[in-house]
């Protein structure tokens, strides 16, 4: 879906940034500017900034920075039509996507439609719970510990034994047989025709993080077979997309979240007020449901079963989470089998103390690994100690790998110069087998981004080169776009190739064009023109880029304006931008041309711009 870039402003401008932000993050203010502790890397200094002046965020500590729009696309991993759809809601805004596509409209209307029938259906089990016929249900939930209150908190209900019952009630409010079909709420026979899905369970509704129910898992009261039934995938309920109990959890305000394997386990949990505790949805865990995870927390506490397929799944989860970016430690619940029984058996009290005993992923993982070894055999001893290296190659980061490195070097007493020379081989090794596969993988990534390709390892004075190359043509577009005046003084002279560089040259080209154009340019209005949250970010650095120059940390408003100061600092950036490009053609174009760059250079000095 494409939005006009007024339509995005104006959007944004209803938002102001420092009320978006507050709803995730605390901020005080101090000077002209608001602080907090930035969301998105780990500190407990306080450098993450909100200029409301200018609407947009920088990090002082990990640099990241944009506008609303960056800051909910970086927080809740949306995508740039995502995050303006939420503020559009947020703000009151109508899209124009309802009258302007016929297709997307009716398609947004029929999910509506999905929904309403889902909640429908939701109150419909919800009732017959606490209606006679329900008895058996209630029976069932009140021996299993559940109050009242909990009960209806995640609004459980029933399916009465008549399969007809929920059919007829949804027709009767309304509801074709195709959207009950498509809501998934019940099955199609020659014989019988429309069918309930769901009949004599209890029944769990599924919410998204909205609380609205998208779909439901039934579960047998007793032995039968299947044990749960869940709603097939519809057009609003993607089981790999959706954890049960986050629309809670994601409130919990707690700096992690409790992994469990079952809804009963959820549900038991957050009675026992383990509001943070979510669950898979009858399927296995997966990669986007860690990324769905990472939007809130950056730990999670596993609850696995103690059996062989609970542990198997336990490392699967482990090594997804681990690739997401989350910490993981893994509880031992022994001698129960999952977070509902302990609870039953020891209360939360017992379960909080466990928690705090939780056991490191990867020890975790080693311990497992332990066991395939038979240490007591030299060769078995040596292939443990080598599958303990190729592990520890997982961790990219090699502070990380070290001091895993250290502590396992330690628990299993081992040299740690002969672990970290396995690993060096091992890493190697896996590079080799890895190489072809990861080439290929990358460059499939990189065309797919529409990136080029990264340098490959560039050294510390290349990259201290190349930041020097970003800031001054940062700060070179920075007066370009407030300075009054400085643009028709200069666009004979620079063009956007010479930001090519610093990766600014497409903000380079934008910028031209709207100054051209006779434009103010807008700091949080310029970088929503960009889709992309790298190249928000590199926009949004353009504004930061006077700050940063002066060594300023709070309100570039603020600062006493010095003219001689900031015609030296600007003179500076333009001349080393232009030597830039001058260095890079050195090599291959005509003297000719050489000459004419650097005669053009040397003018350039003699000139002065800002005042
Ligand atoms: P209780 O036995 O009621 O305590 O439920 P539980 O959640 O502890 O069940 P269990 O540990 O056996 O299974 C964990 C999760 O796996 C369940 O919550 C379901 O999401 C899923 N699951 C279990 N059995 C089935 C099944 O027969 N079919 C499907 N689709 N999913 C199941
Ligand atoms: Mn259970």
């Amino acid at each position: 879906m494409f939005y006009s870039d007024e339509l995005i402003d104006e959007i944004r401008q209803r938002c102001n940034i420092v009320d978006l932000v507050s709803g995730y993050v605390s901020l005080k203010k101090r000077g002209s500017n608001y602080f907090g502790l930035c969301p998105f890397h780990n500190e407990k200094s306080g450098s993450f900034s909100v200029n409301e002046r200018m609407q947009l965020f920088y990090c002082f500590g990990c640099g990241v920075k944009g506008n609303v729009y960056t800051f909910l696309m970086k927080y809740e991993n949306y995508t740039f039509p995502e995050a303006v759809r939420f503020l559009a809601q947020r703000v009151g805004v109508a899209l124009p996507q309802d009258a302007d596509d016929p297709q997307a409209e009716r398609r947004a209307n029929y999910r509506k439609r999905l929904l309403e029938a889902n909640k429908e259906a939701a109150k419909y089990f919800y009732y017959a719970l606490r209606d006679p016929r329900g008895e058996i249900g209630m029976n069932y939930f009140k021996e299993r510990g559940l109050t009242d209150e909990t009960m209806h908190h995640f609004g459980l209900g029933y399916a009465t034994k008549n399969s007809n019952e929920i059919v007829g009630y949804l027709k009767s409010k309304g509801f074709s047989d195709k959207e009950i079909w498509d809501a998934g709420l019940a099955d199609h026979s020659e014989k019988y025709g429309l069918n309930g899905k769901f009949w004599n369970r209890v029944m769990f509704p599924i919410q998204d993080i909205n609380h609205r129910v998208i779909a439901f898992g039934g579960r047998v009261m007793g032995d039968g077979k299947p044990k749960y039934l869940n709603s097939p995938e519809t057009d609003v309920f993607n089981k790999s997309k959706n954890l049960y109990g986050l629309n809670w959890a994601r409130t919990s305000r707690q700096d992690h979240f409790i992994l469990c394997e079952g809804y009963m386990d959820v549900i038991a949990m957050h009675q026992a007020g383990f509001t943070q505790a979510v669950a898979a949805l009858g399927t296995a865990f997966t990669d986007q449901q860690a990324m769905l995870i990472k939007r809130y927390v950056k730990q999670v506490i596993m609850t696995p079963d103690s059996d062989g397929p609970g542990i198997k799944a336990a490392l699967r989860n482990i090594e997804i989470l681990r690739n997401a970016g989350i910490a993981v430690k893994v509880m031992n619940l022994l001698p129960y089998k999952d977070p509902d029984e302990f609870i039953k058996g020891k209360g939360a009290e017992a379960f909080a103390e466990r928690m705090k005993e939780a056991e490191n992923g990867f020890f975790f993982e080693i311990r497992i690994l332990e066991g395939q070894f038979d240490l007591a055999d030299p060769d078995g001893k040596t292939a443990f100690y080598n599958a303990i290296a190729e592990h520890l190659c997982s961790f990219e980061d090699e502070m990380q790998r070290e001091n895993y490195l250290t502590a396992i070097a330690e628990k299993y007493q081992i040299k740690a110069d002969m672990l970290r020379d396995k690993v060096r081989s091992a890493a190697v090794r896996l590079e080799n087998q890895d190489k072809r596969y990861k080439k290929e993988k990358n460059e499939e990534e990189e065309i797919a981004a529409g990136r080029p390709k990264p340098l490959p390892g560039r050294t510390k004075s290349e990259e201290y080169r190349l930041e020097k190359i970003r800031r001054s043509s940062c700060l070179v577009l920075s007066y370009l776009a407030d300075e009054p005046g400085l643009y028709a003084k200069l666009k004979e002279d620079i063009s956007p190739a010479d930001f090519e560089a610093s990766g600014l040259e497409p903000m380079a080209v934008m910028l031209f064009e709207e100054l051209e154009a006779g434009k103010t340019i807008e700091p949080a209005a310029f970088v929503s023109r960009f889709a992309d949250e790298e190249q928000q970010s590199l926009a949004a650095a353009i504004f930061q880029a006077k700050e940063e120059a002066m060594g300023l940390r709070y309100d570039e408003s603020e600062r006493q304006k010095d003219p001689a100061i900031e015609e030296k600092a600007f003179k500076e950036a333009l001349l080393f931008v232009k030597n830039t490009v001058y260095e890079k053609i050195s090599a291959t174009a005509p003297l000719e041309q050489l000459r004419e760059c650097k005669r053009k250079t040397e003018e350039l000095k003699k000139r002065s711009f800002l005042v």
